[in-house]
């Protein structure tokens, strides 16, 4: 299995978020997955312009790593998002490539993936992040499996519990585990079939304007 993880913290390798992604990364590897990292520094992933080019060509004309990351997902088999809390969001940062996923997103192109989100914060208040964050896997087309979050205010000198580590590491496994069996939860397929359908209506109510969407949707998906 080939993942790819997105880190949205400026403070990149060091920072307690993709620390704690490696611990996931570990039980992944111990499965025998392949995994690159990406860390959203600086201006690698701009905000998104609204101009709506990307559903009527299938790409964004901004002169940044966008593109890049977008087929490194595209060709792997499991996407792993992980921010750190900034205001009970996620960082602007990975934002910024959620948004830029619009496109992605009416086509579900990266439908038939696994993922996996991962949270830091200082003082608490991870879980409505870690599942936006699972939902917005869901709207592209991943099944996520898990999350896993820590709150940096309750370790000792910042450093992980055993338990945390071991949860961390049972996740990666389960992601891997669960792309080898194909394993499918109800919960999520029926998210994943409502939001198909709201996509399928608003492609074709658009079908006009935005024809990349609309000749994907009849390639890929039913589009009656
Ligand atoms: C701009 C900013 C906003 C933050 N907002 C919150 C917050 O709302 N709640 C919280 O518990 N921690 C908050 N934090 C703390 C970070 O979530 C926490 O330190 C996190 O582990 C940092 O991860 P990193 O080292 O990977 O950047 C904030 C930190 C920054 C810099």
């Amino acid at each position: 299995m080939k993942i790819i993880s997105i880190v949205g913290s400026p403070r990149g390798k060091k920072g307690n978020t993709a620390r704690l992604l490696n611990e996931v990364i570990k039980g992944a590897e111990n499965m025998g997955a392949e995994n690159e990292t990406i860390f959203l520094l600086g201006d690698l992933v701009l905000p998104c312009r609204g101009c709506d080019k990307c559903h009527v060509k299938g790409y964004c004309f901004q002169k940044d790593k966008y593109e890049e990351i977008k087929l490194k997902i595209l060709k792997a088999d499991g996407l792993i998002l992980a921010s750190p809390n900034y205001i009970f969001n996620v960082s602007a940062q990975l934002k910024s490539f959620m948004d830029r996923c619009c496109g992605v997103l009416h086509c579900m192109e990266f439908y038939g993936k696994y993922g996996a989100s991962i949270v830091t914060s200082g003082g608490g208040n991870e879980k409505p992040i870690a599942d936006y964050m699972n939902y917005f896997l869901i709207t592209t087309g991943i099944r996520p499996v898990g999350s896993i979050w820590a709150t940096m205010g309750h370790l000792e000198d910042d450093v992980f519990t055993k338990d945390i580590c071991h949860k961390a590491f049972g996740l990666g496994e389960k992601l891997v585990k669960a792309w080898k069996q194909k394993k499918q939860n109800k919960n999520v397929e029926k998210k994943m079939e409502q939001f198909r359908q709201r996509m399928q209506f608003l492609v074709k109510y658009r079908k006009d304007d935005w024809l990349y969407e609309y000749n994907y949707w009849k390639k890929h998906w039913r589009m009656p």
